[in-house]
């Protein structure tokens, strides 16, 4: 089932639940509704007729300014061909290195209407700014992170994620499960790098965490997150979709 719901301000998660013979989380993308609407993730290629109904109920799929992407994956872009090409007028927003890596080496009919962002560049779409932090070897080489700015809104991809079916706000403490699903899937290599990314982000005090999997996390508990990630062990034990592939390196403790 796909839904959508408006959690702040022209900020609409759309959402379909967990599939019984999927991976056990929700996948989420997100519509800001604004004189130059966006979308925050595309969804996969095969989901994109619910995402694009779901969309259709705000917002003319058509009239899409940006299509934005967080890393090079399916679940983050699988659907940007069909969005793009019902969406005449739309930019493809990735980080810089999604663009030189892979945006403008698949040979889309679109690569002109491919932008690059670097850290600290700036989009606005009327009543909301998006502003662009790159992140680095969180989880990807090309991964990057958005913060709206008049909502005080992160869009933190797979960080902060949440398994099973959540609802559309979180505020519970679910971040053993957090760090257990990650240490199951692998999907980073090295804690490091996600907590030098946490250090960049607390500052900015987000009262809006839409993470792409699990539910909107509010600003209230957000910090237990932000603790579990700093002093938990989260990072790939060996396993890669909880199947084993290789031992476990040694590790200093947390
Ligand atoms: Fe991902
Ligand atoms: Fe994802």
């Amino acid at each position: 089932m796909t839904r959508i719901d408006e959690i702040t301000d022209g900020i609409y998660r759309i959402s379909a639940s967990p599939k019984p013979d999927g991976a056990p989380i929700t996948f989420n993308q997100f519509l800001i509704d604004d004189e130059m609407p966006a979308l925050i993730h595309t969804g996969n290629h095969g989901d994109y007729d619910d995402i694009r109904t779901a969309i259709a109920e705000v917002v003319d799929p058509a009239k899409l300014a940006y299509v934005v992407l967080l890393h090079f994956e399916g679940d983050e872009c699988g659907g940007m061909d069909r969005f793009m090409a019902e969406a005449p007028r739309a930019q493809l927003v990735g980080s810089d290195m999604s663009a030189i890596l892979n945006l403008t080496q698949f040979g889309v009919d679109y690569v002109d209407r491919v932008k690059g962002v670097r850290d600290g560049d700036t989009i606005d779409l009327g009543d909301h700014t998006l502003s662009f932090i790159e992140t680095p070897h969180v989880h990807h080489w090309d991964s990057m992170m958005v913060f709206e700015e008049s909502s005080k809104s992160l869009f933190p991809s797979d960080l902060f994620i949440q398994t099973g079916d959540q609802p559309p706000v979180v505020n519970e403490d679910l971040t053993q499960d957090m760090c257990g699903f990650y240490r199951e899937i692998g999907i980073f290599a090295h804690e490091e790098p996600v907590r030098t990314t946490i250090d960049r982000l607390v500052p900015r005090d987000p009262q809006w965490v839409h993470a792409m999997h699990g539910g909107t996390l509010t600003g209230e508990i957000f910090p237990r997150y932000v603790k579990a990630l700093r002093e938990e062990r989260f990072a790939f034990q060996g396993k890669s979709l909880g199947r084993p592939i290789a031992e476990p390196a040694e590790v200093p403790a947390a």
